[in-house]
């Protein structure tokens, strides 16, 4: 079945969404991205985007932080991301990639003077990372991309080349991934996730400012587990040593949703098997984003 992309102002043919090779992002890394998934709900029949406004509220101060312009607002986003869903028809989960990009074909790597281009690939998508024992992960030697160099706080496509080190360099090492440390040494998120501990039954998370992602998924953890879960997250900052002594830990994002942590440089996690509050929390977040806890419909953008 022909699947369709969106792209400058047009729902296109995936093969036929193509971008000339001298494009600026192409070049310097110069577009911000989001990632949203969509879930099948097999009862209602219905696709689900997941929190598709937060995730364009987001793309806008990513493009603020760049000197893009946004083309559409919040609304005219979501009205577009259903039109496109729709039109690929899909009846299993799938994930789009909304990129507001930088067009014009030139050397030099200014932002001024340079034109937005603004496209959305979709594709069907299961798990991104599939570890039903839990992930053994090492802390990097690489540190997260600081505020003031490439700042995290904004989804830009050149700053995953330090999330490609850092992922690269830990499945060479044998491991499923790494927790990132900044340039202080303070603990930040994984290499494309934000990351919770879990000590005395207590949520434990990196702070806004700690040089993370602020992701929409966190949002959703603190949440549900604040609402339905009764349990609190104190967010700050986080020391390396805590990685060992906690007694929980999980990774969170649109991507790898809620990934229970198992071990962090060879030890374990608690008693090194999945937590039970980090269970009991993928088990709700699955409910939530498939639309089937009313109190969170509100999520959950029918399409
Ligand atoms: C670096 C980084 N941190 C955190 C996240 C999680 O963000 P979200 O939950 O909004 O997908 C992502 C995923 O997109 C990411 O790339």
């Amino acid at each position: 079945m022909t699947e369709y992309y969106f792209m400058n102002g047009e729902y296109t043919e995936a093969g036929k969404a193509v971008i000339p090779v001298r494009t600026h992002a192409f070049m310097y890394g110069t577009s911000v991205f989001e990632g949203i998934r969509a879930y099948w709900n097999d009862e209602d029949k219905q696709l689900y985007a997941f929190r598709a406004p937060e995730h364009y509220e987001r793309i806008q101060k990513s493009a603020r932080i760049m000197h893009m312009e946004s083309p559409y607002t919040t609304e005219e986003y979501c009205e577009i991301t259903k039109k496109l869903l729709k039109k690929n028809n899909y009846k299993e989960d799938a994930y789009l990639r909304p990129t507001l990009y930088k067009k014009t074909q030139r050397v030099g790597p200014g932002l001024q003077d340079n034109e937005d281009g603004f496209l959305i690939i979709a594709n069907k998508m299961g798990h991104y990372i599939d570890v039903p024992e839990g992930l053994k992960v090492c802390v990097s030697s690489w540190r997260r991309n600081s505020d003031n160099a490439i700042p995290p706080r904004a989804k830009v496509a050149g700053g995953y080349a330090n999330a490609a080190l850092i992922k690269a360099d830990a499945h060479y090492a044998g491991y499923d991934d790494a927790i990132v440390l900044d340039e202080q040494g303070y603990v930040t998120e994984g290499s494309a996730m934000n990351l919770f501990l879990i000590q005395d039954g207590k949520l434990i998370t990196t702070t806004k400012t700690d040089n993370i992602l602020v992701g929409v998924t966190r949002n959703t953890v603190i949440e549900i587990a604040r609402d339905i879960l009764g349990i609190e997250t104190e967010e700050r900052q986080v020391s390396r040593t805590e990685l060992y002594i906690s007694d929980e830990a999980f990774y969170c994002g649109t991507g790898a949703q809620i990934l229970p942590v198992t071990s962090i440089d060879n030890r374990k996690t608690g008693s090194g098997k999945i937590g039970e509050i980090t269970k009991e929390l993928q088990k709700i977040y699955f409910d939530v984003v498939r639309g089937k806890v009313p109190k969170y419909k509100k999520w959950c953008l029918g399409v």
